[in-house]
């Protein structure tokens, strides 16, 4: 692998690394997580975790990236031998989210579909989501034309063209999200049983953290379901910071390039809550937060774009269209990640391992669609939520196997392999890693400890 062309200078990097981060996990995810963990304190925990977990992952995958200058696979085993089974590991990971991603994405391109047909005012009604996930058909369709999308991407390899539309899209997007956020915070709305709620009351349980009754156990659920998000969010613990690691230049620095995809992934997820939570308290109540689900986004963002009348129409088009390029950016590396393994590990051509990869996602991403169908039940997962087919994958991809591969990072970089090896990859240009001693503690001590109490609370083996 010595033809890996590089990023030019570190700022190729980062768009790629954002596009990749930037994605559903930020709009769609973390706001619907938020509400159901009560605003304030999932939003503080997940800060406090991203400066200290999130950094050390993000940073020890990228060195490892540029050091090895391999493919996830192979990379661990050459920073170690006989640690290939942890790229083993962390392939299977976006294997699995590829399937339910795809779904996710088809939802966004049914919306976007309605809201160009100027049918945006009935996805603001009640029921409209439920039945069109509920339907048989129509949302295998959508994912599928999403898969073939994304897939198209990788066969033909047209990945510069999304870097450099990325340019423009994801600053326009951002603005999109301050606006409708804005906006959200001036609504109000009575409800049939005459009480008065307004955005800014919303605002105030996003942001304030509210410990009121919270129980040890509650604690932990909610600690559990930032770590699982910031994983997913940042892109860590599945290889792909270390696919793309791997075509940083070596004369990139690329700690400021860590730090600017941190502050950028958090920025946009962020908003997208100050986007959501509020609107949906104003129109649905504390309830209307406790219960929210995968569906959140889809069900109170056509009621805000419906409060804001015509203008409603035309940044619902907007907003879908930006939603589903985030989408596919992410999309696109998650599968990446898979077709570029398959690749290395079976020696076959590019196209042979989409196919595969096509297949297999298309195969688990009809299971996840019919599962609000024909495969519909209901499980009750060790945090309390009740599942469907896709929050289980949901479960096994973020709150299982993740800890499981950061641990082993933790533990390969932090007392294996030393911290040094990253720390000098980033200072290898003289530049100063200027967090290096809560890296190292983080990577040495607390993220692993913290990570194996979190993964046994997520299997379920100990109730606590
Ligand atoms: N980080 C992306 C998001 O927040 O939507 C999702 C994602 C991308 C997950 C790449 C996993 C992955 F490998």
């Amino acid at each position: 692998m010595n033809d890996r062309k590089s990023f030019g200078g570190s700022i190729g990097f980062v768009l790629a690394a954002a596009g990749s981060a930037v994605g559903l996990g930020n709009i769609w995810r973390f706001p619907y997580l938020a509400a159901k963990d009560g605003g304030g304190l999932f939003l503080l925990v997940y800060l406090i975790l991203l400066v200290t977990f999130g950094f050390a992952l993000l940073s020890s995958e990228v060195a490892i990236g540029r050091k090895t200058k391999q493919s996830p696979l192979t990379a661990y085993d050459k920073i170690q031998k006989g640690w290939k089974w942890l790229g083993i590991c962390a392939c299977i990971v976006p294997a699995i989210i590829m399937p339910y991603y795809s779904a996710i994405g088809g939802w966004v391109l049914k919306y976007f579909m309605v809201f160009a047909s100027g049918e945006g005012a009935q996805a603001a009604q009640d029921g409209f989501f439920g039945a069109f996930i509920t339907g048989q058909y129509d949302t295998v369709g959508y994912m599928a034309v999403f898969l073939v999308a994304c897939t198209a991407v990788i066969v033909l390899g047209v990945n510069k063209g999304i870097e450099a539309s990325s340019k423009i899209i994801m600053p326009l997007l951002i603005i999109l999200i301050l606006i409708i956020s804005l906006y959200s915070l001036t609504i109000s709305y009575n409800d049939p049983s005459g009480v008065t709620r307004t955005g800014m009351e919303g605002l105030a349980i996003y942001l304030i953290p509210n410990f009121d009754g919270l129980t040890f156990s509650g604690f932990m659920t909610i600690l559990m379901d930032a770590m699982g998000q910031l994983f997913f969010s940042l892109s860590v613990a599945m290889g792909i910071m270390i696919a793309y690691g791997s075509y940083v230049s070596d004369d990139a620095d690329a700690v400021s390039a860590v730090n600017r995809i941190e502050f950028f992934d958090t920025l946009v997820a962020m908003l997208a809550g100050l986007m959501i939570i509020p609107a949906v308290y104003t129109f649905m109540g504390v309830e209307g937060l406790a219960s929210s689900g995968p569906g959140l986004m889809f069900v109170s963002l056509p009621k805000v774009f419906q409060s804001m009348g015509s203008m409603g129409t035309i940044i619902g088009v907007m907003f879908f269209v930006m939603v589903l390029f985030a989408a596919v950016t992410s999309a696109v590396s998650i599968m990446e990640a898979v077709v570029s393994s398959i690749m290395d590990e079976f020696h076959i051509s590019r196209i042979k391992a989409a196919v595969i990869e096509f297949v297999v996602a298309m195969v688990f991403g009809i299971v996840v669609c019919l599962g609000y169908n024909d495969f519909y039940f209901e499980l009750t997962l060790p945090n309390g939520a009740t599942a469907q087919v896709l929050d289980l994958m949901d479960y096994v991809s973020n709150n299982l196997l993740m800890p499981i591969v950061a641990i082993a990072t933790c533990v390969l970089i932090g007392w294996v392999a030393g911290p040094q090896v990253a720390i000098s990859e980033f200072e290898k240009n003289g530049e100063s890693f200027s967090r290096t001693k809560i890296y190292i503690f983080m990577i040495k001590y607390v993220a692993p400890v913290m990570l194996f109490i979190l993964l046994v609370k997520s299997s379920g083996l100990i109730t606590f």
